[in-house]
């Protein structure tokens, strides 16, 4: 009786530790796209989901007349072709010179779906 009383009361304290983590407090983009970011999307795709992230935060610099309009980022095949380039920009420490977007930074939920969609083969 003793041992079960110890073991339930152990269970409530392991639960209620777990439901008080997971907190994510990251400053969020003021252009998420109405699509929603976020960890919810399992298969983002790039014409559902991370178009319009990169339409929001990247192409005004990374388009036409933009400060860096030599590397556009405004179809599926620029954007794909860069993967590995965006994920290790987008992901560096706010703050950082190669940061990007350069003087800002995603919502940690936009960075973890754009890591998704990379990590899943970029569907289009
Ligand atoms: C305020 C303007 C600005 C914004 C917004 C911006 N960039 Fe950039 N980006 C630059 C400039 C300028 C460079 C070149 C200097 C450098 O390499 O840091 C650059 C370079 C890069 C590079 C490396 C060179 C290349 O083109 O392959 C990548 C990748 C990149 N940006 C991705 C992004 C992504 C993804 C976003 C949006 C999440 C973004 N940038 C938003 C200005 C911007």
């Amino acid at each position: 009786m003793r041992k079960i009383k110890t073991i339930c009361s152990a269970l409530v304290l392991a639960l209620s530790v777990m439901s008080c983590s997971g907190g994510d407090d990251s400053p969020s983009d003021t252009t998420a796209p109405p699509t929603g970011g976020g960890t919810t999307v399992t298969n983002p795709t790039y014409s559902a989901n991370i178009k319009a992230i990169i339409d929001g935060n990247c192409v005004s610099c990374h388009g036409p007349g933009g400060e860096n309009s030599d590397h556009p980022l405004q179809t599926y095949e620029q954007v794909s072709a860069r993967a590995s380039d965006i994920k290790e920009r987008i992901g560096k420490p706010v703050g950082d010179p190669l940061k990007m977007p350069k003087g800002g930074s995603l919502s940690q939920a936009n960075i973890d779906l754009i890591n998704k969609w990379i990590a899943n083969g970029m569907p289009n």
